[in-house]
């Protein structure tokens, strides 16, 4: 049985009360990674043996993630971040649309059912709050090993035929270095006939956190982590256990927190060369960062916080998924920055909330002009999707008087207990039931840890 943090219901009519310019001092502990977590789950359909998997965040998309997994006939037990999956008897090649529809990951399913069952019904994620999202590179790649992939009234159903229901290896080339077609196309060759090249494959570290965890089930993947990703093809997987990669995401977050002036955090455990990227911003804008013993880095603040420009790209580029909180903290530069997003095409929708606390930040299509203002100030916000109420959070965080968030469902999707690692290091924030009156907040004081 799979439990939150906070339900997704609960999240949802509570808001978020930010007392801001507090100083930030301390260790925060890094969860494990969401976006390796939810592919490694779904992977785990690729094997009928036991799979135990470490590390795991609590997090709203994991559960809704072992939903899914539950609803095919899977068997999944969680105790603290440790997921036990046997997915020995799939009784289901369908994914159920309410579940499918609320986790854009769980798509990720169409390949591991293709390759185990010979065949697989996924309804289409559909758009969201970033951008349309497509999954043609995901059904182009899947029929290049020889699946037959129709979409229909919103269903992608996917089968092979023949005698042996197996995938057969082939020469991939994405035209774009998806993380999600990568890392379907992946999970699908480990027990096609034959070899399968996966040519300008993402390079994300979830992607090579996903074959490291195949591989412990005994497929055979070499060049995870390059542009080129060649499997050949194994008849069986077998069990495994596997311990998932700190969450690079959530690590660059408190990064850019310990960046708001008077911070000095530690963050720990992390793998430093995963943030390169997002090191080398928060060094331009003026924080000062040391690696500690190898999985933690420190960093202090700098007097001011410097004006930078800022181009997502896919990895080792800078993430898409750091761009609104630096955009947050950039509020504050003492000069002008431009940010272009490149991933997303509707990665800016923080943007109007920045402004309404204060901020000057103006986009033109996929470029957001930052002026510098000396302050931010509180006000009431609503986050729009997981790394916009992150950054939201930051600009309460820097913000003078009392900032409150609406929607923290979308916070919830992917940071663990981020009110209780903040409180640990010395911010005043507090969750708040809806039906709480306003004024039986103590401003900063005797706060409740939850
Ligand atoms: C994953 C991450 C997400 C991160 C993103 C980019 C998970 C669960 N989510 O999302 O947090 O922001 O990588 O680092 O791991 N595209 C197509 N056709 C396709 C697939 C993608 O055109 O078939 C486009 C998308 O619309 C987008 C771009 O490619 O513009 C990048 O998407 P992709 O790398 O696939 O991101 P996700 O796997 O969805």
């Amino acid at each position: 049985m799979i439990k939150n943090y906070v339900s997704p219901e609960e999240a949802d009519k509570s808001t978020l009360h930010i007392w801001g310019r507090h100083p930030l001092k301390g260790n925060v502990k890094i969860s494990g990674a969401k976006n390796a977590a939810l592919v490694v789950m779904a992977a785990a359909l690729l094997s009928p043996e036991d799979c135990r998997i470490r590390n795991v965040p609590i997090l709203a998309d994991v559960t809704r993630m072992g939903q899914i997994l539950a609803a095919l006939g899977v068997k999944i037990e969680q105790r603290e971040d440790i997921l036990d999956i046997n997915a020995s008897n799939i009784s289901k090649s369908e994914a159920p649309y309410e579940l499918v529809s609320q986790l854009r990951a769980s798509f990720f399913a169409i390949g591991p059912l293709l390759a185990r069952l010979g065949e697989a019904r996924v309804p289409l994620p559909g758009g969201c709050a970033i951008g349309a999202r497509p999954v043609d590179l995901h059904v182009r790649g899947l029929q290049a090993m020889g699946a037959d992939v129709q979409i229909q009234h919103g269903m992608v159903n996917a089968c092979v035929t023949g005698a042996s229901r197996r995938l057969k290896g082939a020469k991939i080339y994405l035209d774009y270095p998806s993380v999600g077609a990568t890392e379907t196309l992946m999970m699908a060759a480990t027990l096609a006939e034959g070899e399968t090249t996966i040519e300008n494959a993402a390079q994300e570290p979830e992607v090579v956190d996903l074959a490291n965890f195949c591989r412990a089930m005994g497929a055979r993947i070499v060049g995870a982590g390059t542009k080129k990703i060649v499997i050949s093809g194994v008849r069986h997987l077998h069990s495994a256990d596997y311990s998932i990669i700190p969450d690079r995401i959530e690590a660059g977050t408190f990064l850019v927190v310990g960046a708001l002036p008077g911070s000095d955090v530690s963050i720990s455990p992390v793998i430093p060369d995963h943030l390169t990227a997002v090191l080398s911003k928060l060094e331009a804008i003026g924080a000062s960062i040391t690696i500690e013993e190898g999985d933690r880095i420190r960093i202090v603040a700098g007097e001011t916080i410097k004006a930078t420009d800022i181009e997502t790209l896919p990895y080792p580029g800078f993430p898409t998924d750091m761009q609104a909180q630096f955009m947050a903290l950039l509020t504050i530069s003492n000069g002008d920055s431009v940010i272009t997003e490149t991933v997303f095409e509707n990665r800016m929708r923080h943007v109007s909330e920045l402004n309404r606390m204060g901020a000057d930040i103006r986009v033109k299509g996929n470029h957001a002009l930052v002026r510098g203002v000396p302050l931010l100030s509180g006000a009431p916000v609503v986050a729009t999707d997981l790394r916009a109420s992150a950054a939201l959070v930051i600009a309460g965080l820097a913000a003078q008087g009392q900032t409150t968030i609406q929607e923290l469902q979308h916070l919830d999707r992917g940071y663990e207990k981020l009110d209780y690692k903040l409180q640990q290091i010395g911010a005043r924030l507090q969750r708040v039931p809806a039906e709480t009156k306003q004024e039986s907040l103590v401003a900063g004081c005797e706060l409740t840890i939850k």
